[in-house]
Parts: structure tokens; sequence; C-alpha cells
């Protein structure tokens, strides 16, 4: 293994993610392990430019790992998407002998480390820390699979409430545009239906899953909502409009919002982090730069940041075919 690069630099950038702090510990252990020098960045990019620099070494990442969110913090930075912005950022890089950077977060994450690769020929690598699985390259990405399991905990935990008041339940769940959450918990939540933005539904299909599942004799029943959906009203109108148009509907409505993003990361989580941050800095050591690593079909691969940022995930079809059958 080639070690042309001697120092690296790590930061997580974008909305935070279960499993952060698990990748960052991953990233300075493997360079640890490598003899190689780790300095952590705080707050993504605007630390960056900055130069809010801590050496790190295998200890100071100890007790880390079973942590959400990230001690290294997260910001999206304005000054970032500016020429001069990034000029910045490389300059302090170069005065702290730093020769390549580890970027955990997000699609715009990605997109300011490809540019900042393209303008200074900076060697980058990219881990996809996002709850919202929406990145190209990856089965999974980092906190996926952690918020999944924190909705579901309190999905079930609203059913208990709305069962024991034959209540109607809407439930917004993050994922920007994107559905993969919605359907997942759906399914494990046994929702009566799901809306997603990659598919518009419409109203008359709500209309008529819900009348379908009181007539079953259901006496309460829970819909997911996607905070994307493009059924082309927010979730406080979906209950106004059950209100008006659908008699005896006992409606109330929660949005989960940001507590989606904490907690304690999954074994899974955990686990890919571990494996996310050795192929990250294994690669760049290797010479390898502009890519993300990712989980496919059980391995780590990499794919070019471009492909990671520009393609979009699609979502699993037969999922809300399986919710459809569930919800009978
Ligand atoms: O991208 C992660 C995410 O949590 C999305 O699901 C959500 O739309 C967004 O970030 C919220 O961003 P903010 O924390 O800036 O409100």
């Amino acid at each position: 293994m080639s070690k042309a690069i001697k120092k690296i630099a790590v930061l997580t950038s974008g909305g935070d993610s279960p499993g952060m702090n698990a990748a960052i510990r991953s990233v300075v252990r493997t360079c640890a392990y490598h003899n190689i020098e780790c300095v952590g960045v705080y707050r993504g990019y605007e630390g960056l430019i900055e130069g809010d620099f801590k050496q790190m070494d295998a200890r100071s990442v100890r007790g880390i790992i079973n942590k959400g969110g990230t001690i290294l913090k997260s910001a999206r930075s304005k000054e970032f998407r500016t020429k001069e912005g990034r000029q910045k950022a490389f300059e302090k890089l170069a005065q702290n002998d730093i020769e390549g950077l580890v970027v955990v977060g997000g699609d715009g994450s990605f997109t300011g480390a490809m540019i900042f690769n393209e303008e200074f020929g900076f060697p980058v690598m990219g881990i996809p820390g996002t709850i919202d699985n929406d990145i190209v390259g990856t089965s999974h990405t980092l906190g996926f699979d952690t918020a999944l399991n924190t909705v579901v905990d309190a999905i079930d935990k609203i059913r208990d409430t709305a069962s024991s008041h034959n209540r109607l339940f809407f439930i917004e769940v993050m994922g920007r545009d994107v559905g993969h959450i919605a359907l997942n918990v759906g399914i494990a939540g046994g929702a009566e239906e799901i809306l997603i933005p990659e598919e518009d539904l419409g109203l008359d299909r709500l209309v008529e899953s819900l009348n379908k599942s009181r007539s079953s004799g259901k006496t309460s029943s829970i819909v997911i909502v996607a905070e994307g959906d493009k059924i082309g009203k927010n979730i406080f109108e979906l209950k106004d409009y059950v209100d008006e148009n659908m008699e005896n509907y006992d409606v109330r409505v929660s949005v989960l919002g940001h507590m989606q993003r904490g907690g304690s990361p999954s074994c899974f989580d955990r686990v890919l982090a571990s494996r996310m941050g050795v192929k990250a800095v294994e690669s760049m050591l290797e010479g390898k730069t502009n890519f993300m690593v990712g989980l496919m079909n059980g391995n780590m691969e990499l794919t070019p940041l471009e492909m990671a940022i520009k393609g979009k995930t699609k979502i699993n079809l037969e999922l809300l075919r399986v919710s459809d059958i569930m919800s009978i």
C-alpha cells in the first residue's frame, strides 16, 4: 500500500446522523493503524475555512461509538459555496500540511468536496452520512437504519394512544424529497397508508383506503406521510381535508421532526461506519480520490462523487405493494 499521504483531515457536514461519531472514530483509528496523522475539523466546511482543527489520536475517540450526533459538530456553510471561501479552506489545509480530506455528509457536502477537488486537485473521499438514504452508490447511508428504528418506536407509542381513542393519526417523517424512511417505517409500524414523494397516489386513494379500513373493522388508523409528499397538501391540510370530507373521524397529527436524527446508533450503523472509515482512509492511501465509499451487495465499494450526487435513488415499489397487502 503506497503511503504518499501523511496527514488526513476528517469533518462532518450537513444534517447530522447517528453513526457519524463511529465514522470519525474509524477514520482516526485507521490513520493511527497506518501511522498517518489525523486532524478533526470542527463545524464542517465553516471550520475548514477558519482552520478550526484538532489533532486526533486513537485514544481521543474513545467512548464515542455509541453516541448520536457528531463530536466534531456539523454545519451547512454558505461561504464554502464561494470560490473565496474554498480558497481560504485550501490555504488552511496547506498551512497545516494536510494532504487528504474525508467528508462525512450528504449530497450537498459531497458537491462541495467535488468542486474543491476540481479546483485545487486536493484529494477528497466521501462517507455518506444522512438519515435520508438518498445517495446513489450505497444501499444504506449512515444513520438510516437507526432513524428507522427510532421512528418505528415512536409509531408504536402513537399506535397505543390511537387505538385507545379510536383515532386516525397522520404521522410525518423526515426524508427531504425521498420516501425511503416513510416506506420502511410504514410497513414496520403497520400503517394503513403511506404517502411518499415518488408516487402521487392522490386524495381519492387515501379516502378510499381509510373507508376500506373502517369497513373491515379497524377502529384506529395510522397514515405515514413523508415530509416531501407530493399529494399537494401538507400534513395539517390533510387533517383538515379528512375533517371536512369524512364523517366521524377523530384526527390527530404528529410531526416527529428532529428526534429522528438523534440517539445512539444501531449495531448496523456502528458496523457500517467502522467499515466505511477503514475503506475511506485506505482508498486515499492507495491514491484514490473524488470517490464515495458505500455498501453494495454486502461489500465496500467506491463510487465517483459525481455519480453519487447526480444519481437519484429509486424507491422499491415492491414495498408499497407489501404495505397494501399488509394493511388489508
Ligand atoms: O437531510 C437530513 C434531514 O434531516 C432531512 O430529512 C430534513 O428534510 C432536513 O435534514 C432538515 O434539515 P434541518 O436540520 O436544517 O432542519
